[in-house]
């Protein structure tokens, strides 16, 4: 009986560690949600970019300091541009269009495991 009370014990820690490291990850997301969040139009529909939009680009470009931050934000784009239907075109021309030399691809066919 106590053997089982320490199993279920057991789990739950696991499970609390394992949703802190979820939310360190979703912190960071929330980052380049919220900054991608005036680009949502363009990049479902095309047009013109809101300066807001390539201001958050550059943000997030200069905060991917590093390469698991360049990965972090490349797989946060990644799950938002499919949950959110982005077209692939207006996604990849977007860092063109703010004049920004991107350091990650905002392509949801990206590996971004591959960035250095
Ligand atoms: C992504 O890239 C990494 C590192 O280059 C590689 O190990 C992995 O197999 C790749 N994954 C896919 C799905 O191509």
């Amino acid at each position: 009986m106590t053997k089982v009370v320490l199993a279920v014990v057991v789990c739950i820690c696991m499970v609390g560690v394992i949703s802190q490291h979820h939310a360190v990850g979703a912190a960071d997301c929330q980052l380049v949600l919220t900054q991608m969040q005036p680009c949502r139009n363009y990049l479902k529909s095309g047009g013109s970019v809101p300066a807001d939009c390539c201001k958050g680009v550059k943000t997030l470009n200069s905060a991917a300091t590093t390469s698991a931050k360049k990965r972090q934000f490349c797989d946060c784009l990644k799950s938002e541009a499919k949950s959110l239907g982005v077209n692939s075109q207006y996604a990849s021309s977007l860092p063109k269009k703010c004049s920004v030399n991107l350091r990650y691809p905002i392509n949801y066919n990206f590996n971004c495991s591959s960035i250095q």
